[in-house]
């Protein structure tokens, strides 16, 4: 007896078995099948043989491999009685409910009281899987593990690459070779953190971000998760991603958070634009369009508020382009350094006698909007919230410090009611059109109900303030991920402003994140996290790459950065239309030194791309730029946007320097643009426009 499934359009094919009312495996995921395929004898062929040194039948790879059927690696479901024995579920089928590209698929055994339910999706428009596992138990039970749907990884696809990072050097890619054994990433620090971002792709050896299959997997959770992608003794590889170990209370009803998987043959350009996508117009809601040049005030002025300093950098701010200004940490309780007043989230009289009105009307009255910055979650011992409610903090007393401070338990109803009404009064009370939500510290246990409670006390505020954007920021990018960006407008994707580590950073986070997301700014002359200093030309270029904004004391700039950042501003000003809705394909650069991308506009009509020499190459000159994402038939004309910037040094004459191009699609992408010879830390940013095809 078997039953078949399919998922997908004509770009993927997922198709799912189940022989004899056992759990359901995948048995083909990769490039559309024909239509009419029959899907049983598909199952049929797929089993594999048996020889010696194994049991007599290969345990599937099911959507939970089971103990019960001695599944040979890592299982789906580690699950124990309320007593602490295990439990081997054995389960079979229950019930289905299809409507087109949705199924929900419920199993059950009835001697352990248990029931798992798979709900699988596909959303046509971004050719992206959504699927998430759902356990219901009859009596109270300890889950340790539970996977959301587990996903096979082809044998042709024998490497992958997976995402570790740290402050202010996030989305860290590294490529490995599958093996023997499991790679296991299992995330302790209770956020989705910049070491753990829950991403995967598996890929062959010869697969570039141009050309080759990719399987992609995001894991939406803000929580940390636990990744296996095991390769069995038998040569089958398996992917798992769920909740970090041992993260879900005693009870009787648990699930996983969605796991966003795609498949593609056309490179990592093919599943990071499906991501890309899907961010855009699945998961984040309410955006405001245009996207507005931020301002945040960080880094001009740390802890030092003062109302006549912030007047006039607003004003300087304003003048350079920037529509909304943020005022980020130091403007509550006594909070004059990081030791202090989290939690108290009253307006300091010191520093605001009148209150933030005054501030705010300047602001408003420059037509910037304004945006404040919070981070609720956490408690200094030197608070009055402290003082009043010890009992609150999440873990022990004698806890190490993260940032010297505590966190709240966010699984209180009276802590998340607590921080609703001192923050609707703030806000409330304002013209407050943004929240920056910050949160700097790990958690000092792992309990998947702390990031429940965070998330239900985002959704409570954004009913209550609907107006209000949010942005996710975690010590920069400690927090993206796509459970969080259902609540959130943005970002902050590193404390990094240093350009030349942004350019590297958010290049890697494109994989997953669209442009209009992804929070970029303009950092001081001199780089406060690496002490670098380089030139506004690719500050303001590497800025205007993503959701741009400026964050140095805008007083420093000379006359001459000035005019730069102002027409760089201009520039994204004048494209953001279409930039924030662009796709953005990573291209190939030949030189291990240039960083490149191109931002293909939704209707194919325009392109942006960027070329950034971050240090001097191993050979003369740079190397033809090959695009990709474009029609190979149409013609393009290309300019240099920034043609101006040619060095002396640069002798020769290749025709962009000095004149716009127009050339076809197919030379574009196999021939490349050759561009001037320049210093290392620049960029060429070069526009096309169809002209026709
Ligand atoms: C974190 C954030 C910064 C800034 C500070 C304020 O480090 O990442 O952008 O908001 O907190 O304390």
């Amino acid at each position: 007896m078997m039953k078949t499934w399919h998922l997908g359009d004509d770009r993927q094919s997922l198709v799912l078995a189940s022989r004899e009312n056992r759990l359901p495996e995948v048995i083909y995921w990769g490039p559309a099948l024909p239509d009419g395929e029959a899907l049983e004898p598909l199952a049929a062929a797929a089993i594999m043989d048996v020889t010696g040194g194994m049991v007599d039948e290969n345990a599937p790879i099911s959507l939970s491999p089971e103990a019960s059927w001695t599944f040979p690696g890592q299982t789906g479901l580690t699950v124990r009685d309320a007593e602490g024995a295990v439990l081997r579920p054995n389960f079979v089928f229950h019930s289905e409910e299809q409507s087109g590209n949705q199924i929900t698929l419920t199993y059950a055994d009835v001697e352990c009281g248990l029931t798992i339910i798979f709900d699988l999706s596909f959303t046509t428009e971004t050719s992206l899987l959504r699927l998430q596992t759902r356990l219901q138990s009859k009596n109270d039970i300890i889950v340790d593990w539970l996977a959301a749907p587990v996903l096979p990884a082809p044998a042709h696809t024998n490497e992958m690459i997976e995402f570790s990072g740290r402050w202010c050097s996030e989305f860290q890619t590294r490529r490995l070779p599958f093996a023997p054994g499991a790679r296991v990433r299992d995330n302790r620090t209770g956020r989705t953190d910049h070491a753990h971002f829950p991403g995967l792709i598996v890929c062959s050896k010869a697969t570039s971000n141009t050309a080759g299959e990719a399987y992609a997997f995001h894991y939406g959770w803000s929580g940390g998760h636990k990744m296996v992608a095991e390769e069995l003794a038998d040569g089958r590889r398996q992917v798992q991603f769920g909740h970090a170990t041992s993260s879900m209370a005693k009870g009787k009803s648990f699930e996983t958070a969605p796991l966003y998987a795609t498949f593609s043959d056309s490179g990592f350009n093919g599943t990071a634009i499906r991501f890309q996508r899907h961010v855009r117009t699945q998961i984040v809601r309410d955006a405001r369009m245009p996207r507005p040049v931020h301002y945040n005030c960080w880094e001009a002025i740390y802890f030092d508020h003062k109302l006549d300093d912030l007047k006039s950098i607003a004003d300087r701010a304003a003048e350079l382009g920037a529509e909304r200004f943020v005022l980020d940490d130091g403007w509550f309780g006594r909070r004059d350094d990081d030791t202090t007043s989290l939690g108290d989230w009253t307006i300091d009289p010191r520093k605001y006698p009148n209150g933030l009105t005054p501030l705010i009307d300047h602001v408003s009255s420059l037509g910037l909007e304004f945006g404040i910055w919070y981070e609720p979650e956490m408690i200094n011992e030197d608070s009055d919230l402290y003082r009043t409610h010890p009992e609150w903090i999440l873990g022990s007393k004698d806890q190490t410090r993260g940032r010297q401070q505590l966190v709240l338990d966010m699984a209180r109803q009276d802590v998340r009611d607590y921080l609703f009404e001192q923050m609707s009064a703030v806000l409330g009370a304002h013209k407050i059109g943004y929240v920056k939500w910050d949160h700097n510290r790990v958690l000092p246990i792992v309990d998947a109900a702390q990031t429940d409670g965070v998330y239900e006390l985002f959704d409570r505020l954004r009913v209550a303030f609907p107006h209000i954007e949010f942005e996710s920021c975690s010590s920069g990018g400690g927090r993206i991920d796509f459970g969080i960006l259902e609540r959130t407008q943005r970002v902050w994707l590193s404390d990094s402003n240093d350009a030349l580590e942004r350019q590297r950073i958010q290049h890697d986070a494109a994989l997953f994140l669209p442009a209009s997301v992804t929070g970029s700014h303009v950092g001081p002359r001199h780089c406060h996290t690496s002490g670098r200093v380089i030139g506004m030309s690719l500050r303001a270029w590497t800025a205007a790459q993503r959701h741009m904004g400026f964050e140095m004391d805008p007083r420093e700039l000379t006359p001459q950065e000035a005019e730069t950042l102002m027409a760089v501003t201009q520039w994204w000003k004048a494209n953001r239309d279409w930039l924030m809705s662009a796709d953005i394909l990573r291209l190939d650069a030949v030189d291990p030194a240039v960083i490149a991308e191109i931002q293909v506009a939704e209707d194919g009509q325009k392109f942006a791309a960027f070329a950034a020499l971050t240090r001097p190459s191993d050979q003369i000159l740079p190397y033809p730029v090959r695009l990709t994402g474009l029609d190979p038939q149409a013609f393009y004309k290309i300019s240099l946007a920034n043609r101006d910037e040619a060095h002396h040094l640069s002798r020769g004459a290749p025709l962009l320097k000095s004149q716009d191009i127009s050339v076809s699609g197919q030379y574009l992408m196999s021939h490349g643009l050759t561009l001037p010879w320049r210093f290392p830390e620049t960029i060429w940013v070069i526009e096309g426009q169809k002209v026709s095809s």
